[in-house]
């Protein structure tokens, strides 16, 4: 398949970036949107060119390092899935993509695609640690879980921080990735001793970083590689005014 790429060129944070257009040809459709951009990435270093700097690790939708936005979606038009997901049979042949990094002034450009999602590091260190003793593997039965808060958890757990929740907010919200964290620990025993502390604290940190709030476009829903609903944001809500009367 032969494809054009847009894709924005910025060699340091401070620099002024630009799209610039690269012609990608022989890439086969079997190949990931990441595997493309190696291709692209080794006939430019052929021709003494600079690589095209992009993040990740995984390359299986675990790690949430791939933060592109592909076409104007944060991680391109196959949801749910992250950008390493993402094949290029998906195009059409001839097709011209724009490839951006995604655009959250709390993510700061480090260079061309990479950008730092610390803010999203930074929120989850204000939350705290749990003061479960840790250390030995626990009995089984010692402390039930009820099957529908153990399926909350884990829904809310599935979040791989990717920040495309707010790439994709018109006010660069970081709510649904809060309300995941927060939620996640609020659903089990072990995250109670904590749990109104934590959520005043990484609701602040939300705050100071720089995010919007929830206006309730559901945008961050529809990009979410990991499909956290966007009820938790409802109870990121709940847990938040219910903190903060407690401590009232
Ligand atoms: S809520 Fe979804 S989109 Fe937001 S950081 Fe988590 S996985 Fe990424
Ligand atoms: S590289 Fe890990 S989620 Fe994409």
């Amino acid at each position: 398949m032969t494809f054009r790429l847009r894709v924005w060129r910025q060699p340091n944070a401070k620099a002024k970036g630009k799209l610039v257009d690269y012609d990608a040809s022989d890439i086969p459709a079997n190949a990931s949107f990441l595997e493309m951009l190696d291709i692209l990435n080794e006939r430019l270093l052929l021709r003494g060119e600079d690589p095209i700097a992009f993040d990740s690790d995984c390359r299986e939708g675990i790690c949430g390092t791939c933060c592109l936005t592909i076409n104007g979606e944060p991680h391109g038009p196959d949801h749910p899935g992250a950008a390493c997901e993402l094949y290029m049979r998906k195009f059409r042949d001839g097709e011209t993509i724009t490839v951006e990094p995604f655009r959250v002034k709390s993510f700061p450009i480090i260079k061309d695609l990479v950008v730092d999602r610390g803010a999203l590091d930074r929120i989850l260190q204000a939350g705290g640690f749990i003061s479960a003793r840790a250390g030995s593997a626990p009995e089984a039965n010692s402390i039930l879980v009820p099957k529908t808060n153990a399926d909350l958890a884990m829904e809310a757990a599935a979040c791989i921080g990717c920040g495309a929740c707010a790439a994709a907010c018109p006010n660069a919200s970081a709510m649904l990735f809060t309300a995941a964290k927060v939620s996640h620990l609020a659903s089990l025993p072990q995250g109670h001793p904590e749990r109104a502390t934590r959520v005043l604290k990484m609701v602040r940190a939300m705050d100071a970083e720089g995010f919007g709030n929830c206006t309730n476009t559901y945008e961050c829903e529809a990009v979410c590689p990991a499909e956290i609903s966007a009820s938790f944001i409802a109870k990121l809500n709940r847990e938040y005014a219910r903190a903060s009367l407690r401590r009232g």
